[in-house]
Parts: C-alpha cells; sequence; structure tokens
C-alpha cells in the first residue's frame, strides 16, 4: 500500500508515468544558514534519494533529476569539482538500498566531459542497477536540451548520410529515438523548486505537452509530503493536448 496524505489525496490509478525534476536553491539553502553554497549540493542529493523511493513506491516509471547543466560550467572550479565528486557521495550512501528497492540508474548528457573516476562511478551504478525493473532515476548530468537536439540532429544527418533513411522518413518518432531520453516514457510532470520561473535549457523536446509546476521551497526541503502535493496538484489538471474536452 502506497503511503497518502490527507491533505493531497492521490488517485493511484492516475499517477504521472515520468516526473522531471529541476533541482534548484541548493546553493541559497545553504546560504540561509550561512554554509557554503556545497553544503546544499549535499543536502539535496538526500532528497534525491527520499523522492526517488516514495515515486518508486507510488508506481512512477521515471524520475529524471537535473544535476549539472552544460552552463554549469561557468561555476567556480571549486563549486564545479565539489559537485563532480558528489556522484559517489550518493552512491556511497545510497546504491545499496536503491538496489535493494529494484530502482534503475540511468544517466542523460555528455558523461564522458566529467572526471574519468565520475564517468566510472556513475556507469558501475549503471551497471549494477541495469536489470532492475523499478523507477528509472535518470541523472541528467552535463546536460543542455539545445545540446540534446543538436546531437539528435548530427545522428539523423549520419543516417541520411549512409542511405538508412529517406528525409522523407524522418518523423517525430524517428528524431525522438535519437534524442537521448529515447525508450523513456513522456514526461508528464515538470516540477522546479526555488521560485524560479524557466527551463534552463532542460528537456527542451520532452517538455512540449508536461505540466508543469514552480514551488518556492528549495531542493534540500522538499520531501515526500511536497511530491505527494506535486502528483496532487497535476491530478487537478486537465491535458488536452491540443484537443477540445467534450
Ligand atoms: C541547483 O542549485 C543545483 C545545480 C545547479 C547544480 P543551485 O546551485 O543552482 O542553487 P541556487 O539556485 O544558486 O540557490
Ligand atoms: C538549472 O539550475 C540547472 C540545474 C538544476 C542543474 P541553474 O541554477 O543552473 O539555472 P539558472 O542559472 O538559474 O537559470
Ligand atoms: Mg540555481
Amino acid at each position: 500500500m502506497a503511503k497518502q496524505f490527507k491533505e493531497y489525496p492521490l488517485d493511484l490509478n492516475r499517477i504521472p508515468a515520468h516526473i522531471a525534476f529541476i533541482m534548484d536553491g541548493n546553493g541559497r539553502w545553504a546560504k540561509k544558514r550561512m554554509m557554503p553554497r556545497t553544503f546544499g549540493h549535499h543536502e539535496g542529493t538526500k532528497t534525491i534519494r527520499t523522492l526517488a523511493l516514495e515515486a518508486n513506491a507510488l508506481g512512477v516509471k521515471a524520475m529524471t533529476v537535473y544535476a549539472f547543466s552544460t552552463e554549469n560550467f561557468k561555476r567556480d572550479a571549486s563549486e564545479v569539482d565539489y559537485i563532480f565528486k558528489l556522484p559517489k557521495e550518493f552512491f556511497d550512501a545510497y546504491l545499496k538500498e536503491l538496489i535493494e528497492n529494484n530502482v534503475q540508474i540511468m544517466a542523460i548528457g555528455h558523461l564522458d566531459r566529467a572526471p574519468k573516476e565520475t564517468q566510472d562511478l556513475i556507469r558501475e551504478g549503471m551497471r549494477q542497477t541495469a536489470h532492475n525493473t523499478g523507477i528509472k532515476l535518470v541523472f541528467a548530468f552535463i546536460y543542455g536540451g539545445r545540446d540534446e537536439i543538436v546531437e539528435a540532429a548530427k545522428k539523423v544527418a549520419v543516417d541520411v548520410k549512409e542511405g538508412k533513411v529517406d528525409v522523407d522518413q524522418i518523423d517525430e518518432d524517428y528524431f525522438a529515438s535519437k534524442l537521448m531520453t529515447a525508450g523513456l516514457p513522456e514526461i508528464d510532470l515538470m516540477v522546479r523548486s526555488s521560485g524560479e520561473y524557466r527551463l534552463s535549457n532542460f528537456l527542451l523536446w520532452q517538455l512540449s505537452y508536461s505540466e508543469f509546476i514552480f514551488e518556492d521551497m528549495y531542493w534540500p526541503d522538499f520531501d515526500e509530503k511536497e511530491l505527494h502535493k506535486c502528483i496532487y496538484i497535476y491530478q487537478q489538471r486537465q491535458r488536452r493536448f491540443g484537443g477540445v474536452i467534450k
């Protein structure tokens, strides 16, 4: 039996298949406590664990978390270095528990641009969970939406050049099959924490018809109740996909 919060009763038959989070506000959360920004990033990893386990219990099929954008390299090297060490901290603390809960770890983005140790660690986490059949926990790591679309376009161009496809055969499904999210369910719900109302280059193609929720709370303060609240709000929305509800 999945947990319920009485303020946010959920219809367990209409749980979003795929939720994407822009995990924002770690730095401000730490600053408010007179702590270094990195402490906020450390605390933020706990939220990932909590939400992934609860989303899994609710039957969510995939949860994508924006962990590092292609633009985040603009930050101080010390902060970037710290973020690249977080996968080790996260897996040391939680991989065993995630495996016990049947969670599958995945990644989208330019993992190859991370330090070798970080790459190896994430690949090992993916390998150890590859056969799990529970929620897919997808880390968008060194990820950019525009970059992803350009990369997909290049793959399509190679297919055309090699005669694998005719230009006339290229449709949305074909194009989407070249994106880093190929095979994942459509994103039903996108949530951004910290009171910023923008996408910051996240999943530009995939969010076309997703429901958006912007919460003021900083990411380290997100918890199970907040997840239930977001799904509750989602369940009150009427999705039309361009059509008309009669
Ligand atoms: C989100 O928190 C985490 C990353 C972008 C890596 P921030 O680090 O952006 O925190 P704020 O927005 O500065 O508070
Ligand atoms: C978006 O947050 C990227 C991640 C959460 C990883 P940012 O904090 O980098 O976004 P901006 O700079 O406020 O748009
Ligand atoms: Mg931010």
